[in-house]
């Protein structure tokens, strides 16, 4: 009974130890948008005007003054996400020449496999300077008006299994589900400017649902059917467990028929009719999601281009954001650098 009335006045315990002042409409199947690649248009008016959700690149917001008066002028319940890369330093991050360049706590670069990301390199996520400053993305994102933040790649253990070394570290599961909770721990005593808790996601790494889940607060999934992948789990399903306390699932699907990867252009019409059949079947465990459809790769990865299920037919839901890549290179204000 204790339990109900709080979720009634907004309040929910998770992992029986604090409580989180959640946004009431920060709700199961709440409509969402997620762009990483540029920063939105904020000249522009703004599509789809139904998103309540927006996950956003932590320091585009940074770099975009009067982004969240844009979004909240559109729907004063607007939640921001802020995505932020948890598990690597970028070149592009407003803080990488200022602490991490020449710190000794980058490893390798992102993946041999895929040399468009080679300006990503592992952090160390074992060094406690590391977390602190990873602590502090959190903090910049709730000062700069963020309500949530999405920490990408938070999954490294996986280079690391079998004896392999691929971040340079020797990350371990365990080493992650220590470096989470203590993002986590530390969003989670933070207010937003709204009122709210800072709010905190799980990226990916199902395997980590067991041990994280009950603290997290939402979760974002890339590809959980595995459409894309060679092998043939599906890891949809895992994340029922966050379904069941209450809390949104986001995925993205990315059918390759969407748009042009290479110039990120969309198609009118979305997804092929068997590619936007498979992504917004929801009999994959993925039952309750919000989903999304985006190009992903190259310079169209995670871009304005979304197709949405709730047409409910191939051929429908595609929506364009605009977005401002001019802006992508502007300053980094002092305060996000250091
Ligand atoms: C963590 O990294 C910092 C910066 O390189 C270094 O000064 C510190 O000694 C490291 N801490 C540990 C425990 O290795
Ligand atoms: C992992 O790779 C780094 C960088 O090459 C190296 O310094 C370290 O000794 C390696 N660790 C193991 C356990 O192989």
């Amino acid at each position: 009974m204790k339990h109900a009335s709080l979720l009634a006045a907004g309040l929910s315990i998770q992992g029986g130890l604090a409580q989180v002042n959640v946004p009431p409409n920060f709700e199961i199947g709440v409509k969402w948008q997620i762009i990483i690649q540029n920063t939105i248009d904020i000249a522009a008016p703004i599509q789809p005007t139904d998103a309540v959700v927006w996950d956003l690149d932590l320091y585009h917001v940074a770099r975009t003054p009067g982004i969240v008066d844009y979004l909240r002028s559109n729907n004063p319940n607007a939640i921001l996400v802020c995505y932020f890369n948890a598990g690597l330093a970028q070149t592009s991050d407003c803080d990488y020449d200022t602490r991490w360049a020449n710190s000794g706590l980058l490893g390798n670069i992102y993946s041999p496999d895929e040399p468009e990301f080679s300006d990503e390199r592992w952090v160390n996520i074992k060094n406690q300077t590391a977390r602190d400053w990873m602590k502090q993305r959190i903090t910049l994102a709730r000062d700069f008006g963020c309500d949530a933040v999405d920490p990408d790649n938070i999954d490294g253990y996986l280079n690391d299994e079998d004896g392999d070394n691929g971040t340079g570290w020797s990350l371990s599961q365990d080493d992650y589900v220590t470096f989470v909770t203590e993002l986590a721990t530390h969003a989670h005593s933070l207010t937003t400017q709204q009122g709210y808790t800072m709010l905190i996601g799980q990226k990916n790494a199902p395997e980590l649902v067991e041990q994280v889940g009950g603290l997290l607060d939402f979760a974002v999934l890339e590809d959980c059917k595995t459409l894309n992948d060679d092998e043939d789990y599906t890891f949809c399903s895992d994340f029922q467990a966050y379904i069941a306390e209450g809390k949104p699932v986001f995925s993205i699907e990315y059918p390759s028929t969407l748009g042009n990867q290479d110039t990120g252009a969309c198609s009118a019409t979305g997804a092929s009719d068997a590619q936007y059949t498979a992504s917004c079947d929801t009999t994959k465990g993925n039952s309750g999601f919000s989903t999304v459809l985006k190009i992903q790769g190259g310079d169209g990865e995670l871009n304005g281009c979304t197709q949405y299920c709730s047409g409910g037919e191939p051929g429908t839901g595609v929506v364009v954001t605009a977005t401002d890549p001019e802006l992508d290179g502007g300053e980094c204000p002092p305060e996000a650098s250091d």
